[in-house]
């Protein structure tokens, strides 16, 4: 297993493979990548060979996301490609959902084992007014749909924002566990959204009530997420990015950006690995590997202790 110069284990790899979206949220960080042209896309060839890569150095947890990845219309081939280098232990995408009924079964066949789900709020109206889109019922059928062809656990990203839907995590709680689905309340983080200040909600509150109904709690791996199991059944994440040192020490991901730069950090564009412009030049594999360690080399906590 590789480790950065923090002594933390580098396990996962997160990939944006496209910065396009059918949603336009009014609290997205675009997973870290600054402009919002759309430069050259990397090909199925291009990611599987990066992956590959990354497989050789010890990390075999692989996410794609977005913008949003069921955008790209080579999704399954890029799924099939990833699963098909064989030694990758967890495979998934984080969709918001809203392409995910047709794509579900498709997926599962290529080799995707799970999907997170963004899912912000059960209300109509609130949909819209967070994606600027009336998508929510192709969401929830996208939802069923995952669950019906197998991809699990099915989990439901959920960002608190203040006004809109803080007052829905027991509605959510409940629509999770009739889905069989595992809640994620998410903090939100100063990153793309001007409205950080208006928006940000601190999760104390909310974590002391799934301590009030939680049978045990316990700290998951990556980022010493709390997990709570509820007396009811329910599974509910929480995810304190935010000023959390803990979150930071306990973090075992490097992402791929959409055009193909290895990022040590979400929060960060100043230390970027470009990767896609060796390969198309014709790079070897140990050139390749190099990059890699050159990235993970460059990782540092932003919040330190
Ligand atoms: N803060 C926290 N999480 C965010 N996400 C997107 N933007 C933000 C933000 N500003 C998360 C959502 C979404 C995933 C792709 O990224 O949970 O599901």
């Amino acid at each position: 297993m590789i480790k950065d110069p923090y002594g933390r284990p580098v396990t996962g790899l997160r990939i944006s493979i496209t910065r396009r979206c059918n949603l336009n949220c009014i609290y997205c960080h675009r997973e870290g990548e600054e402009s919002s042209h759309i430069p050259t896309e990397m090909s199925p060839e291009e990611i599987s060979k990066i992956v590959e890569i990354a497989t050789t150095l010890g990390i075999s947890k692989i996410k794609l996301t977005g913008g949003e990845p069921l955008i790209r219309a080579d999704i399954v081939e890029i799924v099939r490609k990833i699963s098909e280098i064989g030694s990758i232990q967890d495979l998934s995408i984080t969709t918001n959902g809203v392409l995910l009924e047709k794509y579900a079964d498709r997926l599962y066949n290529a080799g995707l084992m799970r999907v997170n789900v963004s899912l912000d709020t059960l209300d109509p109206e609130k949909y819209k007014r967070i994606t600027g889109h009336a998508f929510l019922e192709n969401v929830k059928r996208g939802i069923k749909k995952a669950r019906e062809v197998g991809l699990y656990p099915i989990k439901v990203n959920m960002v608190i924002l203040r006004g809109i839907n803080e007052d829905e995590v027991w509605k959510m709680v409940e629509f999770c566990n009739r889905m069989e689905a595992i809640l994620q309340l998410i903090e939100l983080v100063p990153l793309g959204t001007p409205d950080f200040g208006k928006y940000y909600v601190d999760l104390d509150k909310i974590e002391q009530e799934l301590a009030m109904r939680a049978e045990k709690v316990i700290p998951r791996k990556l980022h010493h997420r709390m997990k709570y199991y509820l007396y009811d059944g329910a599974e509910v994440e929480v995810v304190r990015p935010f000023h959390n040192s803990i979150f930071c020490a306990n973090c075992t991901r490097i992402r791929l950006t959409s055009d193909g730069k290895l990022k040590p950090c979400l929060m960060r564009n100043d230390n970027l690995v470009d990767i896609l412009t060796p390969l198309r030049r014709g790079a070897s594999d140990e050139e390749l590997k190099n990059l890699f360690l050159k990235a993970i080399s460059l990782r540092e906590p932003f919040y330190k202790g």
